[in-house]
């Protein structure tokens, strides 16, 4: 007997729905085929600037790059409205990684067109949610990690948000977070606190006790790793029981692509286990972009992994945890966990990660850190005072431009934009600029032309 055939998978097989597509990928590769990179039409640049400072007026800020997409690209290229055609190298800071109008993600995103809802939630969940859920936990499990459960969400803050709600359930009595100096987990009332900048919370009322454990230094391996185990027994033995988890970057983000050596984390994570405080990766940003799907499988930190949220480039947020924290039903719900969009992109996302050949010594992702660090090395021998590094792993590659300062980075960052290069800042002593370039996307040309507009701008602002 037939197999009985669901209405969506007759819709989705419909002869209409596959020359659609068809017609569709034809449409988009005949008009962003020719794209290259190419300066603002000089008729569009009065509109565009008024588009702007409405855009100002309306956030009640302008916005950090004058950058308003028009909604087409082509890999790593994307087109403003103002015409012009610039090198996306920070893909909404590592959301984008199948870069701009890839044919083949358009081509599954139209099923998420012709789906019944544009938004899947607590109580609208459909079939991509619970596949997206079974992929993230056999990737994070692939090296014996126990972790069991994955809990979906709209953003990284809320991934992180959720985190924190099932460690303090998981741990009565706890009040306080332990965190490296210069962490960034988020914008969220709760998060600020943990996020090492006091910008960011200036204003608002302190929520968690946060105790900042010093990173790793690599010019000081061996005292560093000493002194943040010796901050660590410290707050350990000041606040018995107090700590609902400790919160660790791997690879720091916004602390400007900091990492250490396995022995670093280890040596912490022994002693958290020791105190049986929970050890929590926080890799929204590191999640697909080191030499592993998880920064933690490369370190080999899995049997540490006690929870771990990831999010960015998985476009849907999510905490993965073990069957010991598993939360009281009620304590995490929400309308929406994200679009139907971002569930089949998702899903693309991580089946192309695990089958594109990414990761390991020699994967895709090391091969595009090593291309862009060998001109950043070939360019430091000529000109020493123009640029040092590089920093990051992987996908996340960072340098620090002329003398590191943050004015003269935030002019380096306007003056590649203008040259066609879009970028950002990384860390704030000194600045570092980072890449985050679309890993499914980005080719070697596009490497080296990012890699020549970046020496010309620097040599162009030295000479001034
Ligand atoms: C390490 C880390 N944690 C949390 C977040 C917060 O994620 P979101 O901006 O999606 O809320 C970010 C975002 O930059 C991040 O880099």
């Amino acid at each position: 007997m037939d197999e009985p055939k669901l209405t969506a998978d007759l819709l989705k097989a419909d002869w209409r729905v596959v020359k659609a597509k068809r017609l569709l990928r034809e449409a988009l590769a005949e008009h962003s085929e020719n794209l290259t990179r190419r300066d603002p039409s000089p008729e569009l640049e009065a509109d565009y600037a008024a588009a702007l400072e409405q855009f100002a007026q309306l956030r009640g800020n302008p916005l950090y790059f004058p950058f308003l997409g028009s909604g087409v690209g082509r890999g790593s290229l994307v087109e403003l409205a103002d015409g012009s055609v610039k090198y996306d190298m920070i893909s909404g800071i590592g959301v984008h990684v199948c870069g701009h109008s890839m044919p083949e993600l358009v081509d599954v995103l139209t099923d998420a067109v012709i789906a019944d809802t544009v938004m899947q939630g607590n109580l609208q969940q459909n079939r991509e949610s619970l596949e997206v859920s079974e992929r993230l936990v056999a990737l994070a499990r692939q090296q014996g990690a126990p972790l069991d459960h994955c809990f979906l969400t709209s953003s990284g803050a809320m991934a992180n948000e959720n985190a924190l709600k099932i460690l303090f359930q998981y741990r009565p009595g706890s009040h306080r977070i332990l965190a490296f100096d210069n962490a960034f987990a988020g914008r969220s009332l709760v998060l600020s606190q943990i996020t090492d900048r006091p910008q960011y919370r200036a204003g608002l009322p302190a929520t968690i006790p946060v105790d900042f454990v010093p990173f790793f230094d690599p010019d000081h391996a061996e005292v560093s790793q000493h002194d943040a185990v010796a901050a660590l027994h410290m707050y350990l033995s000041r606040y018995p029981g107090a700590h609902c988890g400790f919160m660790m970057e791997l690879v720091q983000g916004e602390g400007g692509y900091r990492t250490a050596p396995h022995s670093f984390f280890a040596a912490l994570c022994q002693e958290l286990r020791q105190a049986g405080v929970p050890i929590y990766f926080d890799e929204i940003q590191t999640f697909g972009r080191t030499l592993a799907p998880f920064a933690y499988q490369m370190l080999e930190l899995d049997q540490y992994a006690d929870i771990v949220t990831v999010g960015k480039m998985t476009q849907v947020c999510a905490t993965l945890f073990g069957n010991a924290m598993n939360p009281k039903p009620g304590l995490l719900s929400q309308t929406f966990t994200a679009s139907t969009t971002a569930l089949i992109a998702a899903k693309f996302i991580l089946h192309k990660l695990e089958h594109g050949g990414f990761y390991g010594p020699d994967g895709r992702n090391a091969q595009i850190h090593r291309r862009f660090c060998i001109r950043f090395e070939k360019l430091h021998r000529q000109h020493p005072e123009l640029i040092r590094g590089p920093w990051g792993v992987g996908g996340m590659v960072a340098f620090t431009a002329l003398d590191g300062s943050p004015t003269v980075s935030k002019r380096v960052l306007t003056e590649l934009f203008s040259a066609g290069v879009i970028a950002f800042a990384a860390g704030s002593d000194p600045t570092r600029i980072r890449f985050l370039p679309s890993l499914l996307a980005v080719t070697d040309d596009e490497i080296d032309s990012v890699c020549d507009i970046l020496e010309q701008t620097l040599l162009r602002l030295h000479e001034e």
